[in-house]
């Protein structure tokens, strides 16, 4: 359902199926993608890899130099994504990535909401274990940087860029930065994407940590509760984190919306309604294609 969604001024709606049906490229191999999404995301959601494959390979051929940029590599799944797609367009190329998160350092990736199939439950361990385990192939065609997204873009000198995806920190401050660093630096055709933006039902504009912080220690009381006592004690713990909490993804929809807001007409932008999200995020998030140029198949 995208009803709900309040977009800027002439920015279009459409679901994800119909997206994708208007890209005219390959699909992504559904066994690459299923393990993808287990190993890289713990099984949660992952749709937006299948936007982000195909807009990768619409707009990545007629770069002479493919260059990628990802904004959040948590455990590497929208990086591997676009590696994947410039090996099977047969591009040369390469995705740089950045993550507050180093490459070596060991993480404990599961949490609660992903699923029980996740081959990281329990385990301690580093981006670039995973890739030597499961993506040493796969990875090639990827540098990861650590540290902070505007840093990277604000000394940037590894050409112009035709696919960004920003998922990092999602705030506010963040996303403007990025978003206004990137207009000088994607290619005539370029495409950013961004993930998680969404109307944010907040309770008024609360910003408090100290709130944000009560919030989720109900989540984690009553999620304690509920494996001993009562099934409905989670539900409460997840709307009061829900409610809360997810407004730090107000963020991106700000910043967007400023960009869109107060740029010259040259970007257009299109929501992309997700499918499936999991429980704790709700129904309202989409992503976000921002476009410059004619996308294959695309509607701008
Ligand atoms: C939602 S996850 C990214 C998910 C990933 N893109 C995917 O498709 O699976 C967000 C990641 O952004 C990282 N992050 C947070 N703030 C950041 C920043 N300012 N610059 C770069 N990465 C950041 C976090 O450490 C986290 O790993």
């Amino acid at each position: 359902m995208v009803a709900k969604l309040v977009l800027p001024k002439d920015a279009a709606v459409v679901g994800l199926e119909d997206r994708l049906a208007r890209i005219d490229t390959a699909e992504l191999s559904d066994d690459w993608y299923r393990r993808a999404v287990t190993v890289l995301r713990g099984g949660d959601g992952g749709e937006h890899g299948k936007l982000l494959y195909k807009l990768a390979l619409a707009v990545l051929p007629a770069q002479p130099n493919a260059i990628t940029l990802d904004v959040g590599t948590a455990r590497g799944f929208s990086a591997l994504v676009m590696a994947r797609a410039m090996q099977d367009a047969k591009v040369i190329g390469t995705v740089y990535t950045v993550d507050t998160v180093g490459h070596s350092e060991s993480v404990n990736w599961h949490i609660e909401k992903h699923s029980q199939d996740d081959p990281l439950v329990g385990l301690s361990i580093s981006r670039r274990e995973i890739w030597d385990r499961w993506y040493r192939d796969g990875s090639s065609a990827v540098v990861v940087a650590k540290g902070r997204s505007v840093e990277l873009l604000s000394s940037w000198k590894h050409g112009p860029i035709g696919v960004a995806f920003l998922d990092g920190s999602h705030s506010y401050e963040d996303v403007r930065q990025e978003l206004a660093l990137l207009d000088g630096l994607m290619v005539e055709t370029g495409v950013i994407l961004l993930d998680d933006y969404h109307l944010g039902e907040v309770v008024g504009r609360i910003r408090s940590r100290a709130l944000n912080l009560l919030a989720w220690l109900i989540g984690q009381a009553t999620g304690w509760v509920s494996k001993r006592l009562w099934a409905f004690a989670p539900k409460l713990g997840q709307a009061t984190e829900y409610r809360l909490v997810k407004q730090r993804f107000c963020g991106v929809k700000r910043a967007v919306d400023e960009f869109m807001e107060s740029g010259d007409g040259c970007w257009s932008m299109e929501a992309v309604a997700m499918p499936r999200r999991g429980t704790y995020q709700g129904e309202d998030y989409c992503t976000v294609i921002l476009s410059r140029g004619r996308i294959k198949g695309g509607a701008n």
